[in-house]
């Protein structure tokens, strides 16, 4: 029985193989600059692969996510790949697509729900991510006492939730670093720097804070933008730290107003495709997590050369 199942994933693989293989793809938005490297990357990905690629922008809304994967099962794709805005609300959207065999690889965001319901996710451990973030600012201070302010991401998304819970744990064993502030800016740029605007007047003209943990590079520039027009030195008055290495946080790394970044690669798409030319090929199944690097940039690394490197790169 069992070698007649695996005859026939195969043999369905191969046939999927055979002709040109169609993928759709429901992406988030356009909210930072890293989801749009991402968006070109996986593009670009598809065409040298010969992937026919159906895009869809959910603008942010969920509902906008289910009624893409619901259309593509209607169309009869070959894979999904679903980068989720949020962690919950997924069972039922992806129940349907499972019921008519179509895979579906979650990128850069995991979902709240059982790990039948897709083939694998590509991804950094965020909560990995939060744990660099903050490590590094407790080595930076070296016991100085700390106010934090703290720039969410899109709340309910599971990167805010696990950044801020690894960042947390970093500096739990740390009294002299705490948090004092904490609030979400939607990983947008503008979101950022209206929070920051909110904590800087809220703080004594920004003198109490010593630092910001932001869970995206772009918050961390608009919130950059803030310190700045509040008459403070970014980099210097206030500490930054961030996740993704987006090349305008290394162009303020490189000028001195910023510290540091955890890279989180944008090209999700890569291992996600080899991931479903495995199995097309002859049913070969990846493990559940691809797991993604992530590097901490600080000053010390290069920040002009890194800028220089993926200024072109679709951010
Ligand atoms: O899920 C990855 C996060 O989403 C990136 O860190 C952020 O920039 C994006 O919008």
């Amino acid at each position: 029985m069992k070698v007649l199942l695996a005859a026939t994933v195969a043999s369905l693989a191969f046939a999927a193989a055979a002709s040109a293989q169609t993928v759709g793809f429901s992406q988030i938005g356009s909210e930072s600059g890293w989801r749009a490297a991402e968006t070109t990357l996986t593009k670009q990905q598809a065409e040298e692969r010969g992937i026919d690629l159906k895009f869809s922008d959910a603008q942010q809304k969920q509902e906008n996510q289910i009624a893409a994967i619901r259309a593509f099962v209607a169309q009869g794709v070959d894979a999904i790949l679903l980068a989720p805005v949020v962690a919950t609300g997924w069972d039922s959207a992806l129940e349907e697509a499972k019921e008519s065999d179509i895979p579906v690889i979650l990128l850069d965001r995991q979902i709240d729900a059982s790990d039948n319901l897709y083939m694998t996710a590509v991804g950094a451990d965020s909560v990995h991510e939060g744990e660099v973030a903050g490590g590094w600012l407790v080595d930076t201070v070296d016991g100085k006492d700390c106010n934090v302010v703290e720039l969410q991401g899109t709340t309910g998304s599971s990167v805010a939730i696990e950044r801020k819970e690894g960042f947390e744990k970093a500096i739990a064993d740390h009294p002299n670093v705490k948090i004092i502030r904490s609030q979400t800016g939607d990983f947008t740029r503008s979101g950022g720097k209206e929070v920051m605007e909110s904590f800087i007047q809220a703080e004594n003209g920004g003198e109490n804070i010593c630092a910001l943990f932001a869970h995206n590079d772009d918050m961390a520039v608009g919130a950059i933008q803030a310190i700045k027009e509040a008459g403070l030195q970014p980099g210097k008055d206030i500490l930054t730290v961030s996740i993704d290495g987006v090349p305008d946080y290394f162009k303020a790394m490189a000028n001195g107003e910023a510290n540091a970044t955890v890279e989180l690669t944008p090209n999700m798409a890569g291992p996600a495709f080899d991931a479903l030319e495995a199995y097309w090929a002859d049913g070969t199944m990846p493990q559940k997590f691809i797991q993604t690097d992530s590097k901490i940039y600080t000053q010390a690394d290069d920040p002009e050369g890194e800028y220089e490197r993926r200024k072109g790169l679709g951010y």
